[in-house]
């Protein structure tokens, strides 16, 4: 029988530690805050930095934000960026992506100052990571790292394998577990006898970014599956890059979609921005 790994009780949890953490941290006059910058109004990020700003406020952490028009020039949100970097009450400047196709998005994440890049996207953090230095974590990836803890599941020696090699996932997903002593396979799209590949996982951690891509035949016996993909089907209904149906009943554990990895991120947002660089 397999189990179903609770993504919303875990963030829950997290949440509820780190709101005690920075209440603890305002008797001692620490007081964090969090700049999140949109550009435009897609949709989807607008419902994403309403969430961020909600936990701010649950954690006890102060939210500035910027809601800039979709116009804005490249140069402006830098303007704002650099302003964000210079100021000693800011802590962490997060820019929702995507930004508008006019804004290069390399860039925009250079400008921000790494001590403040609570995203974990700048190319600092990335080879911080990397190299095994303190620095900023990516939070999707780190909200995997969790869920596994919390769930019992160890990763030292374990075959994990990776389906995905995106900057924002698959890639600093791959340094993390390495950091666990995992043994990390990366495969992707183009990976031959790909199935071959995936059922060696003991882990096996799925951000293809294709709606129910990875079905029973992609999965070994008693695996642990991760799904980080987020999609709408047909009827409106969310679904991940895992067919759940199909590949729970061969599982130890697997995250559902959703309720599993989503929640994960903003608390590992939260995490970043109330313990800072490297813990
Ligand atoms: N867009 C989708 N996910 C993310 C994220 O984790 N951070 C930012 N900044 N933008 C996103």
């Amino acid at each position: 029988m397999y189990q179903v790994i609770d993504g919303k009780k875990i963030s829950q949890e997290i949440k509820d530690e780190l709101r005690e953490k920075a209440a603890a941290m305002k008797e001692q006059g620490i007081h964090r805050c969090l700049a999140v910058i949109q550009v435009g109004a897609d949709p989807a990020s607008s419902v994403y930095v309403r969430n961020k700003k909600k936990a701010c406020e649950y954690v006890g952490i102060a939210s500035l934000a910027y809601e800039l028009p979709e116009e804005t020039t490249e140069e402006e949100l830098l303007r704002v960026i650099g302003e964000l970097n210079k100021r000693k009450d800011v802590d962490g400047i997060l820019v929702q992506l995507p930004l508008p196709a006019h804004i290069h998005e390399d860039r925009v994440l250079l400008a921000i100052a790494p001590e403040k890049d609570v995203d974990g996207f700048h190319p600092v953090s990335v080879g911080n990571l990397s190299i095994g230095r303190p620095g900023y974590v990516s939070c999707t990836p780190a909200g995997v790292i969790q869920l596994l803890k919390r769930s019992g599941i160890s990763i030292e020696g374990k075959e994990c394998v990776v389906l995905g090699r995106s900057n924002i996932v698959g890639k600093p997903m791959a340094m993390l577990l390495l950091r666990e002593n995992g043994t990390v396979t990366v495969c992707h799209s183009r990976t031959e006898n790909l199935r071959e590949v995936t059922k060696r996982a003991d882990i096996l951690v799925v951000a293809v970014g294709r709606p129910k891509m990875v079905d029973e035949s992609y999965v070994k016996d008693g695996a642990v599956v991760i799904d980080v993909g987020i999609h709408r089907n047909e009827d409106n209904k969310l679904c991940g890059d895992v067919d759940f149906d199909s590949v729970a009943p061969k599982t130890s554990y697997i995250t559902p979609v959703p309720g599993g990895v989503g929640p994960m991120t903003i608390a590992m947002l939260m995490a970043n921005c109330v313990r800072g660089m490297g813990e």
